[in-house]
């Protein structure tokens, strides 16, 4: 799969952008604050309906100036997967989000959500297991879309009900039929999220060993642990669990909780509540391992999740690689470089030291960010 062309409409401070960009490799050079990251998240937010960097839309709408924002913001991209085009288009105005494939307004995500697969890796994951349990669950669930799109309707479901119950938990009178209603789909919706992010750490698990050690070093041991909301750890390359005993659990679990979580007015237990994270020789990575062993472990996951998209289910995805090279030393940045190499991926890039890439082979594109502008040059500057 690769991005032909792209239309950016007031994303950002990117006005207007109308690249049409090399099928392999692709290269934004430009200073801090130009717009090269927000490039990228025009891209993602095509792919997602989302930035990468905030959960508001309002905010990746273009401002004039302090008081004074665009009207509309819109991404429009034509993408070729074998042989075939498909345009897909973004609108947000009003407050309103408008998705169309090949002209055609599409109510559901989930049906919009496979056109477009992107990896995206940027300097701030390589904290991601020291960071918040809400980063790393957002990790794991943007990975879950690229693999199933189809499991964004059950997550917006969830996210739904649990709203409401959240209202009525805050509300003067608690009625319990209604939490037994909550709950009961809660635990059926959020019983399906949990297995499916659980079963994806199985699935990729075998890549992520395999990517450790081609990256770093053989001998070290990783094991990645998945922590459920009614604290039980579940290790994906050895536990099996079915998603029905995960619903049992949390059928039990919630109406264990029901007292307290009316008393705080809160929710306890539930898919929102689960993290995970990795252990070396049984600990957990962020008490132990060493901060090139944190960022191994991000990188080494971002490749299974390529490998795995590309082997089993025949899709390459656009990688986003904003300023990786600000965050990993030359050596595993060259032995990264050569694992794309093996694949037919589009890559777009951002830099503002180009001259440190370990860059061996040919770069399809380069443009010049500045100010929120891309111009298409020859070479990188000497
Ligand atoms: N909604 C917005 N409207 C206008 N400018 C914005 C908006 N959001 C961010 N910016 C500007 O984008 C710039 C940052 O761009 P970014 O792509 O992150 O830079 P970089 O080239 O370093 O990756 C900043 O100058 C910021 O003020
Ligand atoms: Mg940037």
């Amino acid at each position: 799969m690769h991005i032909h062309e792209i239309e950016v409409v007031n994303f950002r401070n990117i006005q207007l952008a109308n690249l049409t960009l090399d099928t392999h490799f692709n290269l934004l050079i430009g200073n801090n604050g130009e717009g090269k990251s927000n490039f990228l998240e025009a891209i993602f937010f095509a792919a997602f309906l989302k930035g990468f960097r905030t959960n508001k839309r309002v905010d990746l709408i273009r401002k004039h100036d302090k008081s004074t924002t665009s009207d509309l913001m819109s991404v429009d991209v034509k993408i070729t997967q074998q042989n075939a085009s498909v345009c897909l288009s973004t609108t947000y105005k009003n407050r309103k989000l408008y998705a169309r494939v090949d002209n055609i307004i599409v109510e559901k995500f989930a049906d919009y959500a496979s056109y477009l697969r992107c990896v995206l890796f940027q300097p701030e994951d390589v904290g991601l297991l020291r960071a918040s349990p809400a980063t790393r669950r957002s990790f794991i669930d943007r990975m879950l879309f690229n693999i199933r799109p189809l499991s964004v309707e059950n997550m917006r479901l969830y996210q739904q009900i649990l709203k409401q119950k959240h209202r009525h938990l805050k509300s003067e009178k608690v009625d319990e039929m209604l939490l037994d209603i909550y709950d009961e789909q809660l635990s059926k919706l959020g019983g399906k999220l949990t297995f499916e992010r659980y079963n994806l750490l199985k699935k990729l698990y075998p890549y992520f060993v395999e990517m450790i050690a081609k990256l770093f070093d053989k001998s070290l041991r990783v094991e990645i642990v998945y922590q459920t909301s009614w604290g039980q750890s579940l290790y994906p390359n050895s536990d099996v669990i079915t998603e029905e005993e995960v619903i049992a659990h949390y059928v039990k679990q919630l109406s264990k909780a029901r007292h307290r979580e009316i008393m705080i007015q809160q929710t306890k237990i539930g898919a929102q509540r689960d993290d995970w994270n990795a252990m070396l020789n049984g600990y957990l990575f962020k008490s132990t391992a060493s901060q090139g062993q944190n960022r191994a472990v991000v990188l080494a996951l971002k490749m299974a999740e390529i490998n795995y998209l590309i082997e089993r289910q025949k899709c390459a995805p656009v990688l986003l690689l904003d300023d990786i090279s600000s965050e990993f030393d030359v050596k595993r940045q060259q032995r990264f470089f050569d694992f794309l190499d093996h694949f037919e991926t589009q890559m777009i890039m951002t830099s503002a030291a180009p001259q440190h890439l370990p860059i061996t082979k040919n770069i399809g594109k380069i443009w010049h960010v500045f100010q929120g502008s891309f111009e298409e040059r020859e070479n990188l500057p000497s």
